[in-house]
């Protein structure tokens, strides 16, 4: 054995204390942003039936919900509107009393040192269920912007810190950055969901959020999980357009482009960890298949290493708690 040449990697491995020493990423609670539906009525706390554990919550009992993550430490949150009315253009996306605008209220109010993301989309506001408007069954681009704008300003006023437009149009950061700044939100910043798939991983979401389309899909506008170089072209030109985060959606089956969309810009990239993925992993933790906390922990450390910065999802107030028990 003496003359055998190797390096000895499994010295670095030997404790946990130097095991720690060299880890080299972490999932810290400053990462963290929950997804948070809302709707209407009252007293309503709905549990969507393909995402264990999580709820739709109406605006009387949302400060229970956000009280729980201040408490715990998790930072953000990102919130969805789930409205009574849908009409084809979607109005209540930018209603100045919508539901989404009222929820921001309410969250600033009771927590004002959560930051809150809103989303900005129209899918879950139109009666067709597509993030644009529609002229004889066609998702129009330019005409879609302007409402999307409209509702990203409405969504600033009513206090939101950060606008996080989902919907894949072209030119919406341009437009939304340009509108922001006009409403003299120059210092709202954009997370801008830049390299969408068209996910079959989605699904769950859109049982939580209504918001499956009625006719067709959106492969016109969310991009062919097949490509790459696309994607790139996508974060680029966010970047040219004004955007200040870049989301990659979904994470895990996409860590290879949150590197590399990382690598091209150097931007804030935001992983978005999303409700397919979150109900994969709790139905195989619910039949005892696997160790939750542990496939939970591994599955976010993998997007730190791909490159994200931030990480969606509705993991996040367990990992909090977690990370406060040191149970990972
Ligand atoms: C809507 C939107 C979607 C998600 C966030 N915003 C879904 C879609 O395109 O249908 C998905 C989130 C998730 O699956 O967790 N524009």
């Amino acid at each position: 054995m003496s003359d055998l040449q190797f390096r000895r990697h499994r010295r670095l491995r030997s404790t946990p204390g130097i095991r720690k020493m060299v880890r080299e990423n972490e999932v810290k609670k400053e990462d963290l942003i929950f997804p948070i539906f809302v709707v209407e009525g009252e007293k309503v706390k709905n549990e969507v039936p393909s995402m264990p554990g999580i709820y739709q919550v109406s605006l009387d009992i949302l400060a229970q919900e956000t009280n729980k993550l201040e408490r715990h430490g998790v930072p953000a949150v990102m919130v969805f509107g789930v409205p009574n009315e849908k009409d084809e253009y979607g109005s209540q996306a930018y209603a100045e009393e919508g539901i989404v605008q009222r929820a921001i209220g309410v969250i600033k109010e009771n927590n004002p040192t959560l930051t809150v993301i809103a989303d900005t989309c129209l899918c879950q506001y139109t009666d067709h269920g597509h993030c644009g408007v529609i002229r004889d069954g066609e998702i129009l681009n330019d005409e879609s912007l302007q409402l999307l704008t409209e509702t990203a300003v409405s969504q600033a006023k009513a206090g939101a810190d950060i606008i996080a437009p989902s919907n894949m149009m072209d030119g919406f950061t341009a437009a939304i950055r340009r509108g922001l700044d006009n409403a003299g939100f120059v210092h709202t910043p954009i997370m801008s969901y830049s390299v969408k798939y068209a996910s079959a991983f989605y699904g769950p979401f859109r049982d939580a959020a209504h918001s499956t389309p009625s006719f067709g899909d959106r492969k016109t506008y969310q991009m062919d999980p097949a490509n790459r170089e696309e994607a790139l072209r996508e974060a680029r030109s966010d970047v040219e357009e004004g955007a200040d985060f870049l989301i990659v959606k979904p994470a895990l089956s996409y860590l290879d482009i949150i590197r590399e969309v990382k690598d091209a810009t150097g931007y804030p990239v935001v992983a978005y960890n999303v409700s397919g993925e979150f109900a994969m992993l709790k139905a195989a933790a619910q039949n005892g298949w696997i160790d939750e906390k542990a496939v939970v922990m591994e599955k976010l450390v993998s997007m730190k290493r791909a490159g994200a910065d931030l990480i969606v999802t509705y993991f996040a107030l367990d990992v909090a708690k977690w990370i406060d028990e040191e149970l990972y």
